[in-house]
């Protein structure tokens, strides 16, 4: 005799928006600005040689009160205003960081409770300087399936905390800063598909220089850096990471000459002007070259570099915009945007 059948229990499942946009994004630099010249009395270098071989003139480095928790309270704020909302509306915050000092809680809980939301859903990603592109796309998912209606995704980094200020290879190029921006429901389509993955094979190539169990073990324990080998991500990011921001045109059905704007992660001029290149995008595409103010801010560098263009009025609101976030990992995301 066969087992009785067991009445199967059918589950309700979410339905979301059918599609999602960036509402507002917002930015907080920190006060400090460090130039070359002052770079060049911690390391054996030339402002000439900083700037031919990064694109970078000056970067901000945050000071003690400008914390992981300051900076991305003012940058959401900014976002959240920008965007219409209020900050009750927002019911998920993704924060993305790899230098927000506690291993536990998250900085998202924090942030999200001090902005006043309701209780929103609230955690962390360690995506490195894709992490603005991959939070990006997981509040265009949550939007999609329901879980969320306001995402508010921030990159935030106080790298000058993890940079040894005199490493020659590193100590000009990092920097701190905070970005966010606001994701919401959205009648057409917004949000291009995502192209994103990782090279584990490469993690070594930027590094903490040894983990907090080694550091604490040492006789005289020294506060850990980043370490990086440059040239090998240098080409990485030139040509693989070409590829990848050609794909996400690809998978967003535009081709080279409908976008109109091209934000790059920031982190070497000539890295940006490859890109650019190899795209063969045309002379009339706006590109965000933010990196020779801003240094490289990981997380920050993406949602940092599209606020100053839009703040200068050097793109409007609704413009196509390819973004893409490539770093430590090796990690990499990118996608096309409509401006908000
Ligand atoms: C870091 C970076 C700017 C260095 O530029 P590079 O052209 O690769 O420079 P190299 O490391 O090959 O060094 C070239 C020369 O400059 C010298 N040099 C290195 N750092 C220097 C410095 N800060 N100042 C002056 N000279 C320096 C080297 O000693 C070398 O000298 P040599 O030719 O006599 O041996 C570049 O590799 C880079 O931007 N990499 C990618 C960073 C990135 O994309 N990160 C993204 C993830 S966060």
């Amino acid at each position: 005799m066969s087992a009785p059948s067991i009445p199967r229990r059918t589950i309700k499942a979410s339905i979301g928006s059918p599609y999602a946009k960036i509402l507002g994004i917002g930015g907080y630099r920190p006060r400090r600005i460090v130039d070359n010249a002052e770079i060049c009395t911690l390391i054996d270098s030339t402002d000439e040689w900083i700037r031919t071989r990064s694109g970078i003139r000056e970067r901000r480095w945050a000071s003690p009160d400008e914390t992981v928790q300051m900076m991305s309270l003012a940058a959401a704020r900014k976002a959240i205003e920008r965007a219409g909302l209020h900050p009750a509306q927002i019911d998920t915050v993704i924060v993305s960081t790899v230098t927000h000092l506690l291993q536990t809680p998250s900085a998202a809980a924090t942030i999200a409770s001090e902005l006043g939301t309701e209780g929103a859903a609230a955690f962390d990603i360690s995506a490195a300087c894709a992490g603005f592109c991959y939070g990006i796309t997981m509040a265009d998912s949550l939007i999609r399936t329901g879980a969320s209606t306001y995402a508010l995704v921030i990159g935030v980094e106080r790298l000058s905390d993890f940079t040894n200020r005199g490493d020659r290879s590193t100590a000009f190029i990092f920097a701190d800063g905070a970005g966010a921006a606001v994701v919401g429901p959205s009648e057409t389509p917004a949000i291009g598909p995502v192209v994103w993955g990782s090279d584990g094979d490469q993690a070594n190539l930027i590094t903490q220089t040894e983990p907090w169990d080694q550091v604490m073990e040492a006789d005289s324990p020294q506060w850990p850096s980043l370490t990086m080998d440059g040239n090998p991500v240098f080409k990485w990011a030139s040509f693989t990471m070409a590829k990848a921001a050609a794909d996400a045109l690809d998978r967003a059905g535009v081709s080279p000459d409908e976008i109109e704007v091209f934000v790059p992660h920031q982190a070497n001029m000539r890295i940006i002007d490859a890109m650019r290149r190899a795209l063969r995008l045309p002379d009339t595409v706006v590109v965000a070259r933010d990196i020779e103010r801003q240094g490289n801010s990981s997380a920050a560098s993406i949602p940092l570099a599209l606020e100053a263009l839009m703040e200068s009025g050097q793109v409007r609101s609704g413009q196509t915009c390819l973004i893409i976030g490539f770093g430590a990992g090796l990690v990499y995301a990118g996608q096309v945007i409509v401006l908000p």
